[in-house]
């Protein structure tokens, strides 16, 4: 039975980081402070907040500075910034004296949960936008029809009405072709749960796929889990190669650079990519590469090795039979293939972009597209729509093509949320959305 409820102002759908951080920027923007608060309501198919909880390996670090929080960049004086965590939680002399700016990615996600905890009553968790629509009834003017699903055993489905849709569903796992996901076959993403079901004892031989950050982390974490393990790290470079986070390229990520990037042209954003992919794709921290090449070389000094590093490879396919994968590898370097057996295949083979065209149904036909088919996005984040909508449709995430490669970082969430608070309500006081 479907219920039409309440309209907002705000609807966001997703409720990791980018749309904590647009709560938090619409909670302190200077139009509440007038007396005018931005109503607001997110959605959020998980039971809780989780950020990407099976990759929270134990000591798995964050890859930006714990100032690029939810809040700081945008507003130093906030209430929400990670240094006030720590002081809430009484960490903040011991932080300092650990001298690093990269917590762990446990420490950040209890962050994120403290910053959740003030805005649970805009929040359903549970709840998974499965549509959006123009209204049906002629209701009030500039709004959009958001259905979501309650995805506890209780089901249902409500609708409610936004004037502003902002869309922050996150990156969408990528398998290799041909892969398909099983009891043993399993992408990053997925990882950690996934690993909880083994039997760790009778596990001898797991492979991981991949040549970045997660796959470096992964291959890590089991080689230390399980002791009589051997790891398979299969990539297709001949080496891990080390994440760009050094002082000049790291400006890349600089709120400035947003404005560089979009405003260049189409030879610019080119050069961005293909100077600066090395910064986040593909790469591995420093700290991680020369953990594993340790604990190679002990292994080798002991007479145990236990990491295979199964370089310029790729993988073909990958069949489950019983308890057992079995991988075919073509490797570059001879292009012949190969078949390697394994109790487990993690594959950690990156992700694809937040792509919001099934999410928005009836609407897309709406937005515009660039000639290479792309959505046109405002520098405000807003998509641009044809006349017929009237409401604003923003995007956090899927922008690489127009916003640069912070997109789907956590680099300028604090600037980009206000960015687009500050767009929603100047939209609201030109009353643009209206067709009153
Ligand atoms: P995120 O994916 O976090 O959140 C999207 C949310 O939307 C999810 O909670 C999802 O359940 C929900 N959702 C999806 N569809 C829905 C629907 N239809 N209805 C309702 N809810 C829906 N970047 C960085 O700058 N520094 C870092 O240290 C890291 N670390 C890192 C670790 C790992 C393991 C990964 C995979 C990625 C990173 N990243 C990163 C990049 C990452 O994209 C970034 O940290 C944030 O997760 C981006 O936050 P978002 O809120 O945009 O997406
Ligand atoms: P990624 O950087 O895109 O790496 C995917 C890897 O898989 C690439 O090396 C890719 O090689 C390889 N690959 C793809 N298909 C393959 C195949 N068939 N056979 C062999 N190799 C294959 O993905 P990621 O490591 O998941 O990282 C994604 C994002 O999450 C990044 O922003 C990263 O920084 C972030 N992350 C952060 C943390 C942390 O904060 N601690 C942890 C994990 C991830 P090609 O390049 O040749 O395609």
């Amino acid at each position: 039975m479907e219920q039409l409820s309440d309209a907002y102002e705000v609807v966001g759908i997703g409720f990791g980081p980018s749309n904590l951080s647009l709560a938090i920027a619409l909670e302190e923007h200077e139009g509440r402070r007038d007396g005018q608060p931005i109503s607001a309501a997110f959605f959020e198919k998980q039971p809780a907040l989780g950020w990407h909880r099976n990759m929270l390996l134990p000591s798995a670090k964050m890859q930006i500075s714990f100032l690029k929080d939810l809040a700081t960049f945008r507003n130093p004086a906030s209430q929400f910034s990670f240094v006030n965590y720590l002081h809430a939680a009484g960490r903040l002399a011991q932080f300092v004296n650990n001298q690093d700016f990269f917590p762990t990615r446990q420490e950040f996600h209890d962050y994120l949960e403290w910053a959740e905890s003030s805005f649970s009553d805009r929040v359903s968790y549970s709840s998974e936008v499965t549509s959006v629509r123009l209204p049906r009834d002629g209701g009030p003017a500039g709004h959009v029809e958001v259905e979501v699903r309650d995805t506890t055993p209780r089901g249902g489905v409500r609708t409610v009405r936004a004037r502003n849709l902002v869309v922050s569903t996150g990156l969408v796992p990528r398998m290799p072709a041909g892969i398909d996901r099983d009891t043993r076959i399993w992408h990053s993403s997925e990882f950690l749960e996934r690993f909880r079901t083994l039997d760790h004892r009778a596990v001898k031989r797991v492979a991981v796929v991949g040549a970045g950050q997660s796959a470096a982390e992964i291959v890590r974490f089991v080689y230390d889990s399980v002791p009589g393990a051997t790891v398979f790290a299969i990539m297709p470079s001949y080496g891990y190669s080390i994440a760009d986070d050094t002082p000049f390229a790291n400006r890349i990520f600089d709120a400035s650079a947003v404005d560089d990037y979009y405003h260049g042209g189409e030879r610019s954003k080119d050069a961005v990519w293909r100077y600066h992919r090395n910064t986040n794709y593909g790469v591995v921290d420093d700290e991680v590469i020369r953990d594993l090449h340790q604990r190679a070389y002990d292994d080798e000094v002991r007479g145990t090795p236990r990491l295979e590093f199964v370089n310029l490879s790729k993988v073909d396919s990958a069949k489950q039979t019983g308890g057992t994968v079995r991988l075919t590898l073509n490797s570059l370097r001879s292009d012949e293939t190969s078949d390697l057996d394994v109790d487990a295949l993690v594959c950690a083979t990156g992700y694809d972009s937040m792509e919001p065209s099934e999410l928005l149904g009836e609407l897309e036909p709406h937005c515009l597209r660039d000639e290479q088919g792309r959505f046109r996005v405002e520098r405000d984040y807003r998509l641009a729509t044809g006349p017929d909508v009237h409401c604003g449709i923003y995007l956090q995430g899927g922008t690489e093509h127009t916003h640069g490669l912070a997109s789907s970082l956590l680099s300028n969430i604090a600037v980009r949320s206000g960015e687009i608070a500050d767009s929603i309500a100047e939209r609201r006081t030109n009353r643009q959305y209206s067709t009153a």
